[in-house]
């Protein structure tokens, strides 16, 4: 979900009032999942690289993310939604882990999935699965898959990075193997679903061969 600091500063606005705005985003396109019949959505949304940011910003962040979950989370029971987070979320604060496990116990019936990635990197996902298929005897792709975050969500179809960057910056390597990837100029908090609707079009039009002929 990139592109928030640019489009407040196009604005002259704070950074934390582009981080605002891409929380509405992300609100309409969790909305738009039923309508374009989207199995799994996941985002972005907290790296293990953005601790790095100033102590302001992550606090801005973290603050976000406790408005989001409570003022969204009824809508997500009510639609069906089920909430799941990769990455090295336990530690966080502990108020907001204690929401968040909240808001996976009360979504846990739903049928639409929500993803969202949080204190992630994937290299570290990937050492962390790898670890525990060496624990097991094993280390094969598909030991070490079945230890992903992301072990019980669906393949990664289509990767789609905002803001006119062209690199995945740890997000979901493994995953994206065979991953369809758009990158398009579109800052995070201008994303509306009809870019998604643009996005699964072009997604359409691809031939995957898997390697094959
Ligand atoms: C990248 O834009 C965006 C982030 C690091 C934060 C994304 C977080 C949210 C949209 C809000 C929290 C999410 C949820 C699910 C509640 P940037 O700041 O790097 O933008 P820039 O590259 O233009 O500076």
């Amino acid at each position: 979900m990139d592109g928030n600091g640019r489009w407040a500063r196009k604005r002259g606005l704070p950074r934390a009032i582009g981080h605002q705005r891409g929380v509405e985003a992300v609100r309409r396109l969790v909305r738009a999942l039923e309508p374009m019949r989207l199995e799994c959505l996941t985002l972005y949304a907290f790296s293990s690289e953005n601790w790095k940011r100033s102590e302001d910003e992550v606090d801005d962040l973290m603050n976000l993310m406790r408005r989001f979950i409570k003022s969204d989370l009824p809508e997500f029971i009510a639609n069906d939604v089920k909430l799941k987070i990769i990455g090295d979320w336990e530690a966080l604060a502990p108020d907001i882990v204690d929401m968040l496990r909240d808001a996976l116990a009360q979504t846990a019936n739903g049928t639409k999935r929500l993803a969202v990635a949080l204190n992630y990197g994937s290299q570290s996902e990937i050492a962390r699965a790898a670890a525990k298929a060496a624990k097991e005897g094993s280390i094969t792709p598909e030991t070490i898959a079945a230890h992903l975050d992301t072990r019980d969500l669906p393949p990664l179809d289509l990767l789609i990075r905002t803001s006119g960057e062209i690199r995945l910056s740890n997000f979901l390597l493994w995953q994206a193997a065979y991953a369809e990837m758009l990158f398009v100029d579109t800052l995070w908090p201008d994303f509306q679903p009809a870019h998604l609707t643009q996005a699964l079009d072009n997604f359409a039009s691809r031939e995957r061969r898997y390697g094959g002929r």
